[in-house]
């Protein structure tokens, strides 16, 4: 199985622009519906580096840093980070961009884990990725080091409730 680049699935700009059917009962935007673009945007770099269909299996660390109004552009930024045999790691930063002032502010990241999946519905293996900036090779480490905490916390609670 060949390893691909990061670039050759990221998305690197995606712009939505908010209407008042995005809100929440404040006036910004309804924080669903982030979540459902950048699941949609990260299932698209999935099945572009895996060649498969790809479910989302978890999501790590959705930090909501700041909030968008109506009027605004949501820019997403969708890249892999790594893959391991049949897992991968989609990381999502989205920018809010005022048009008119020429600003634009991070409001939130995220980690995807999407699995591919077979004409069986089975986990099936992915090719590796080959980070080749220096972003993208500290991403891919902190990817690494996200998915020994996410497996460390898991057994830990796991062990929590047999106790209990
Ligand atoms: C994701 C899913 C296919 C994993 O199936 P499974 O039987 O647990 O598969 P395995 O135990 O063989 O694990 C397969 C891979 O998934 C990863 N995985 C499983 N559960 C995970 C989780 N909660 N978070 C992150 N990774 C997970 C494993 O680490 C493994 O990765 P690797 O092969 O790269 O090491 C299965 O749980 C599923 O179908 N979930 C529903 C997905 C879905 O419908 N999503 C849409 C949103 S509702």
């Amino acid at each position: 199985m060949k390893e691909k680049t990061v670039n050759q699935s990221a998305i690197d700009g995606h712009t939505y622009r908010i209407f008042s059917n995005d809100l929440n009962p404040k006036g910004t935007v309804f924080g669903g519906r982030v979540m459902s673009i950048l699941d949609r945007l990260a299932s698209i770099v999935a099945e572009r580096h895996s060649e498969k269909v790809c479910v989302t299996a978890s999501v790590d660390s959705m930090h909501f840093l700041g909030p968008a109004k109506q009027g605004e552009n949501l820019i997403c930024q969708v890249a892999i980070n790594k893959a391991w045999k049949t897992s991968m790691e989609i990381g999502t930063r989205v920018l809010a961009e005022a048009p008119r002032a020429g600003k634009k502010v991070h409001i939130l990241s995220a980690y995807f884990t999407f699995v591919a999946l077979d004409d069986e519905d089975f986990p099936t293996k992915v090719p590796k990725v080959i980070p080749e900036t220096t972003d993208q090779i500290r991403r891919y480490d902190e990817a690494e080091l996200r998915r020994t905490l996410r497996f460390a916390a898991s057994q830990e609670i796991k062990a929590l409730r047999k106790k209990r």
